[in-house]
């Protein structure tokens, strides 16, 4: 069976101000795939998921489960089924963990939550220590698994994650893309991924596209972008 599309973005464009700082981007995210954005600081990653979140003003055309989300506001995108772990996480710092994955469920009318904020302890063992701890006194891994963890209760059909590795130890940083594998295959939850380090995103997308400047300018699967000199040099140390 062919993939379904379910999320779509053609020639986007984004602004800051009068500052354009995308210029078009276009990607696509199959149901139930991972797609990685990569590129260096300030290519327009962070901007391509704030365009998605309706945080940013955008133009060009940007559609999920075949519906266009121009002009909706955040609440309006998470409602439709995306949940967006921000660049630097983004974790209510008063509330305990278990406070805050209750907060992650907030919209949800279903029954499964208590089995859910089971499964987030199970993928997250070291949140389950900590079940009872305020969110601030957490480590920077803890409360990057928090905010994933969060963002999982809301049960998205897209998990958007912005440098989910970013200031961990490196062995913090696989432990968690670990997690996040496990989760993609348990789920089946769609996954559009921002991430300086290619060799942790490889692990887990099935293509990516390389940004510079507020545009595409590569696009490929996992081992055809790892084959490539270009990205070898730039994004794999060698
Ligand atoms: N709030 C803002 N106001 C004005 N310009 C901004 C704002 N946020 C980002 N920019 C600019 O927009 C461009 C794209 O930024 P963006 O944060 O999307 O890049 P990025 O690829 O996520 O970079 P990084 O790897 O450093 O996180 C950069 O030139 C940046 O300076
Ligand atoms: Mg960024």
């Amino acid at each position: 069976m062919r993939p379904v599309t379910l999320l779509e973005l053609t020639e986007v464009t984004a602004f800051y101000g009068p500052v354009q700082v995308l210029d078009t981007v276009s990607l696509s995210v199959p149901d139930g795939g991972a797609v990685g954005i990569l590129g260096a600081n300030g290519a327009g990653k962070t901007t391509t998921l704030r365009a998605i979140s309706g945080s940013v003003r955008s133009g060009g055309r940007i559609t999920f489960d075949g519906q266009s989300l121009h002009g909706l506001r955040p609440e309006q995108v998470a409602a439709r089924g995306i949940a967006h772990v921000p660049e630097g996480r983004g974790t209510l710092g008063q509330l305990t963990v278990r406070e805050n994955l209750r907060v992650g469920a907030y919209r949800r009318k279903d029954k499964g939550v208590a089995a859910d904020v089971d499964y987030c302890l199970d993928l997250f063992p070291q949140l389950k220590e900590r079940i009872t701890s305020t969110a601030s006194t957490l480590s920077g891994g803890e409360q990057q698994m928090l905010a994933i963890a969060r963002a999982v209760m809301a049960k998205p059909r897209l998990l958007m994650l912005d440098e989910a590795s970013l200031g961990l130890a490196p062995s913090t940083g696989k432990s968690v893309y670990e997690a996040i594998r496990r989760l993609r295959l348990d789920s089946g939850i769609a996954m559009l991924v921002v991430e300086q380090n290619a060799n942790l995103a490889f692990t887990l997308v099935d293509t990516a596209t390389v940004l510079e400047t507020g545009r595409n300018v590569l696009t490929g699967t996992s081992a055809e972008l790892k084959g490539m000199d270009e990205i070898r040099r730039a994004y794999l140390g060698g």
